[in-house]
């Protein structure tokens, strides 16, 4: 069932694993209220329920639990596939007082009867213990790296995490094109947001920079990273994430810094999400049958 969110890429879904394709109904009132409508018979079938939460996040969550919920009360098992999974970056309470976000995500998606849930690279694995039933995280890096190899000339390419954290990540990656890895080390203040780059002891000067990361929303960490890989030397900067949120001035932003491509998946629909992920997604639920 496609969640209106996600209508290109469930019914790509659909298609390669040969299954119907049900369409929720959606209707949004002016003050924002959301009614949804379900036409089909959903009784005692398994239904893949394919919505992402990229902005409006809220928007898009309350469809979702509004669909899920439905499904579930309408008698069928629903295996929830959220290729961006909003939240996950606050998976812990990080200064006192904070709420863990995805905690309560969690908690909500048991309440309305989901069983199990597929992400595209969750912002941490930490996070999937939170919830109380299957969870499954896919990794798109595959798919990133098969696309600079089948499109990209590149000049003694190097492939750069904006953050320490995603170190694991860009490793996987460079391992699949045999090239070299670094990871900046980047801080972000919890109370300004500021990112401040700290000195890194690593060779760029006239190389390609291939940034890694899992998700891009401001475009801040991207941009402080090119703006420290240029003044180091390199030459083209290649942008590749998994999820391009692309918020307020993301894209003028990034190119202003001197990003020569950004790359996404379609995880969330955009002018710059290239690279498809029906494939990992498919092979998932191939592997439950
Ligand atoms: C942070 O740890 C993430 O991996 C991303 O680097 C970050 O969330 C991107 O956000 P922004 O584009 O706003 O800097």
């Amino acid at each position: 069932m496609s969640g209106p969110s996600s209508l290109d890429l469930s019914t790509s879904i659909s298609q390669s694993l040969g299954i119907e394709l049900f369409e929720v109904e959606n209707k949004s009132f002016p003050d924002g209220e959301h009614k949804v409508r379900i036409h089909n018979d959903v009784q005692d079938k398994n239904i893949i329920l394919v919505q992402s939460l990229y902005p409006s996040v809220d928007y898009h969550f309350m469809q979702f639990l509004l669909t899920a919920y439905k499904l579930s009360q309408m008698g069928s098992k629903v295996y929830a596939c959220v290729p961006y999974l909003a939240y996950a970056r606050q998976d812990l309470e990080f200064q006192r007082g904070e709420v863990a976000s995805l905690a309560v995500v969690s908690r909500l998606f048991r309440s309305i009867g989901v069983s199990s849930l597929l992400t595209v690279d969750i912002h941490s694995t930490h996070g999937l213990g939170y919830f109380s039933f299957p969870t499954y995280s896919v990794s798109a890096m595959p798919l990133l790296a098969k696309y600079v190899k089948n499109n990209l000339d590149l000049n003694s390419p190097l492939a750069v995490s904006p953050d320490f954290g995603g170190s694991s990540r860009v490793e996987a990656f460079s391992k699949l094109l045999d090239i070299e890895f670094i990871s900046l080390k980047k801080s972000r203040s919890r109370t300004t947001g500021e990112v401040i780059m700290e000195e890194s002891n690593i060779e760029v000067e006239g190389r390609d920079v291939i940034l890694v990361d899992d998700m891009i929303s401001t475009g801040t960490s991207i941009v402080r990273a090119a703006n420290y890989l240029k003044k180091l030397g390199s030459k083209r900067i290649i942008t590749l994430c998994t999820h391009a949120l692309l918020v307020n001035e993301a894209v003028n932003s990034i190119k202003a810094s001197g990003v020569d491509e950004i790359i996404a998946t379609n995880t969330i629909p955009n002018d710059v999400s290239k690279i498809d992920v029906t494939e990992i997604i498919v092979d998932h639920y191939k592997s439950l049958r």
